[in-house]
């Protein structure tokens, strides 16, 4: 369970709001699910203060990186300076990145193993767009970027990644996929993975269901077959919110 702060929080009300997610959010619960937070790159390091010195058991997570490790990149942030901040999650293909930054399949591959590299765990976003689903392209889009996301990857390496499934339609629209679309999108990446890197990697691969997830629709994902996840948007950026889908994720499943 991932929550991405996209462009919001500046290192001050990260602070705070990280603080508040220590006291919203019981012990019991994060013994259950394996919680990150993606606070920009500027709160990264204070937001990494706060869980190391209040101890609280959430992974550090960025939202993108460069896939040098250096080097004449104005600007940019590598994975490796990531990993040196005990960052343990990076999101790569983001569909915002996507879109408004013209990352390419080829691009978001590079960036997949930089953090391999760097021995963190990406979260490989992908999904399709409202035209795409009303073309009956879902499946085709898909399956083009789980490929080059993966093909020729190593198996030990599949088996590590998290894998989130973003229908763009539904990011930040209020309106989520409903269950059964995403059942079968989740469905559909765990098959490609297992034709790709064989079906040790398909069972030990994450996938996570992301777009417009609340605290009222986070358990009926998570108890559907195959969404081991969710990657939270807007929800994650008020420590209520995100605790209380915590809280629900804990109580569905081991998400
Ligand atoms: P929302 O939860 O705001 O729809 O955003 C989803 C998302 O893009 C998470 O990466």
């Amino acid at each position: 369970m991932s929550g991405n702060w996209k462009m919001n929080h500046d290192h001050l009300t990260a602070i705070r709001t990280v603080q508040a997610l220590g006291f919203a959010v019981s012990a019991k619960d994060y013994r259950v699910v394996d919680v990150s937070l993606h606070p920009p790159f500027t709160a990264i390091r204070s937001v990494q203060t706060v869980l190391e010195s209040d101890e609280m058991p959430i992974s550090l997570g960025a939202q993108d990186c460069h896939f040098e490790d250096k080097g004449a990149f104005t600007g940019e942030v590598s994975a490796a300076m990531l990993a040196k901040l005990h960052v343990k999650y990076v999101i790569v293909g983001h569909s915002e990145r996507r879109m408004y930054f013209g990352e390419s399949n080829e691009v978001v591959r590079a960036k997949l193993e930089a953090v391999l590299r760097n021995h963190m765990v990406p979260i490989v976003c992908v999904g399709e767009t409202l035209d795409e689903r009303e073309e009956g392209a879902t499946s085709e889009r898909l399956s083009a970027q789980v490929t080059a996301a993966i093909s020729g990857l190593a198996e030990e390496s599949v088996s590590q990644l998290v894998l989130a499934y973003e229908p763009i339609w539904a990011i930040g629209t209020g309106l989520s996929a409903s269950v059964e679309d995403a059942t079968q999108a989740c469905g559909l990446i765990r098959s490609l993975v297992a034709e790709l890197s064989g079906e040790g990697a398909s069972r030990a691969v994450r996938i996570q269901y992301g777009g417009s997830v609340n605290p009222q629709n986070t358990a009926e994902m998570l108890a559907a077959a195959g969404i081991d996840g969710v990657l939270v948007g807007g929800a994650s950026l008020e420590a209520a919110s995100f605790a209380a889908i915590i809280s629900a994720a804990a109580g569905s499943s081991d998400a």
